[in-house]
């Protein structure tokens, strides 16, 4: 499950772009993708027309996508949690998700730490910018979570 705060900007992005990089590793198969907010402001609103468009920009239609919210009764029908940015981890983290589930995107790049900036109020180009981010990051991420599938699933 992707994370961020409104769950039309960042993390629709986020879970096309996990869900492209586990089908180009062989791991389609063995994860489910999906995204959610903190947030309940857009819950049951499409995305963002600018993540639409930068979406289709890359061969990805976003046109069906409906945001909704993580919250403290919904989260265990989920194994993974990968949080945009700091704030996202922290009421994540504060609804009982186990640490040791949780992800921020960006934290196997050098100078881990970093967020996914959020794009909402800046220019189409932020859009862009995350989607760049977001790529490049989805392969460690999904290096990682399969490298997790594979200790606890006796799979040899
Ligand atoms: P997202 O961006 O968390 O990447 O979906 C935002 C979307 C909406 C708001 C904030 C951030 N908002 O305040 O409504």
């Amino acid at each position: 499950l992707a994370v961020c705060l409104g769950n039309i900007c960042r993390s629709p992005l986020a879970e096309v772009l996990l869900r492209e990089q586990a089908k180009r590793m062989g791991l389609d198969s063995r994860f489910e993708f999906a995204s959610a907010g903190t947030g309940d402001w857009h819950v049951g609103g499409c995305a963002d027309p600018r993540t639409i468009a930068t979406a289709a920009r890359h061969g990805v239609d976003l046109t069906s996508h409906r945001a909704s919210q993580i919250t403290v009764r919904n989260w265990q029908s989920w194994d993974w949690f990968v949080a945009m940015d700091d704030n996202n981890y922290r009421d994540v983290l504060a609804m009982g998700v186990p640490k040791e589930r949780l992800l921020l995107m960006r934290q196997f790049e050098a100078g881990s730490g970093q967020a996914v900036p959020d794009p909402y109020y800046g220019g189409a180009d932020g859009f862009e910018t995350v989607w760049q981010l977001l790529e490049s990051n989805a392969v460690a991420v999904m290096q990682y979570l399969g490298d997790e599938y594979e200790k606890n699933h006796c799979s040899h």
